[in-house]
C-alpha cells in the first residue's frame, strides 16, 4: 500500500471517528395502561459503551416537562412518566436521545394524549335496591380518575339482564346515578358497564335482586287468594 492510499485511509477513518453518529436508540413503547404510562427503549444495534439516553418530553404548545430521573439513563433504559405526563388532555411529544461525548442521536414515539391513548377500565358499579327498584350508581376506579371519568369525552352504556335471558341497554353520560326502570319485581337482574368506543378489560356484571311487589292492592289479593286456599282446604 503506497504512503498516499495509507494516508488517505488514516483520514476517512478519523473523519469517521469524529463524525460518526451514534445509533438512535430503537424500540421505543409507551405502554399506558389507567393512566400509568411507562417509556421503554433499546439501545440501538452498534452503539458503543458508554452511550447514555435522556428522555426530552414537549407539550403541543411547546413547554418542556423535565424528568430528573430520566436524564443520563445508562440501564435500565426505561422511564416513569406518569407523573409526567399527568394532564390526560393534553399531547405530548417524547424523545428519547442517545448520547456519546458530542454526539447525540434522537428517536420519536408518535404523539401522545393520555385520554385517548390509554387503556382503560369500566368505571366501578354498585347496583342497590331504591324505589322498590334497582338504581345503579357508577364512580371512577380511583378518586384521582373522577374528573376524567366524568369528561364529556366518555360515555357509559349500562348492560342489564335478567335471569330470563331479557337484555336492555341503557345509555348514561357522566359518573350519576340511574333508576332503572319498568323492572319485574322478584326478579334479578346483573348489570354491566361499558365504555362506548373503547373496549376494557372483563369484569363481572353486579346483581341485585327487585323487590317483591308490596302494594296495598296486592297485598288485598294475596289475602284474598290464601282465604279461597283456606276455604278450599277446609270444604274438599
Ligand atoms: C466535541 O466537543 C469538543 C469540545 O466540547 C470540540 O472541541 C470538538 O470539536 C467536538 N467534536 C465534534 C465532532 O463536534
Ligand atoms: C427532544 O425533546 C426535547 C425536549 O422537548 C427537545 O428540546 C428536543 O428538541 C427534541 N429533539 C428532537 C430531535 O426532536
Ligand atoms: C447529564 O449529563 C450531562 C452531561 O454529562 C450533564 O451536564 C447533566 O447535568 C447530567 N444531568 C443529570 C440529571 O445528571
Ligand atoms: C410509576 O409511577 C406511578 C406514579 O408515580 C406509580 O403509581 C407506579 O407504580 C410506577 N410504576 C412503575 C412500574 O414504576
Ligand atoms: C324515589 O321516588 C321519589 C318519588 O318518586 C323520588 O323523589 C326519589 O328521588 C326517589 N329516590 C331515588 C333514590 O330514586
Ligand atoms: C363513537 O364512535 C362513533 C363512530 O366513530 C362516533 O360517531 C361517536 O361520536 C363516538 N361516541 C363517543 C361517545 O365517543
Amino acid at each position: 500500500m503506497s504512503a498516499v492510499t495509507r494516508a488517505l485511509a488514516a483520514a476517512v477513518l478519523l473523519h469517521m471517528a469524529l463524525c460518526m453518529d451514534i445509533p438512535a436508540p430503537v424500540h421505543l413503547v409507551l405502554s399506558s395502561q389507567y393512566f400509568v404510562h411507562l417509556l421503554s427503549w433499546e439501545k440501538g444495534p452498534g452503539s458503543p459503551d458508554g452511550v447514555h439516553f435522556s428522555v426530552g418530553i414537549r407539550t403541543l404548545s411547546g413547554t418542556e416537562v423535565v424528568v430528573k430521573e430520566c436524564e443520563n439513563v445508562t440501564s435500565p433504559l426505561r422511564c416513569n412518566l406518569t407523573e409526567a405526563l399527568s394532564d390526560a388532555e393534553e399531547t405530548y411529544y417524547v424523545n428519547v436521545s442517545a448520547s456519546l461525548g458530542n454526539h447525540t442521536s434522537y428517536s420519536h414515539c408518535s404523539p401522545f394524549q393520555p385520554i385517548l391513548n390509554t387503556m382503560m377500565e369500566a368505571p366501578l358499579l354498585s347496583v342497590a335496591v331504591c324505589n322498590r327498584t334497582l338504581c345503579v350508581s357508577l364512580r371512577a376506579p380511583t378518586e384521582k380518575l373522577q374528573d376524567v371519568y366524568n369528561s364529556h369525552r366518555f360515555e357509559y352504556r349500562l348492560v342489564v339482564s335478567s335471569e330470563d335471558g331479557a337484555e336492555f341497554e341503557q345509555k348514561i353520560e357522566g359518573l350519576r346515578t340511574v333508576t332503572l326502570e319498568d323492572l319485574a319485581p322478584g326478579r334479578r337482574y346483573c348489570v354491566n358497564v361499558r365504555i362506548v368506543n373503547r373496549s376494557t378489560p372483563h369484569r363481572d356484571p353486579v346483581c341485585a335482586d327487585v323487590p317483591r311487589s308490596t302494594d296495598v292492592s296486592d297485598a288485598v289479593i294475596s289475602v284474598v287468594l290464601c282465604c279461597v286456599c283456606v276455604c278450599v282446604c277446609v270444604f274438599f
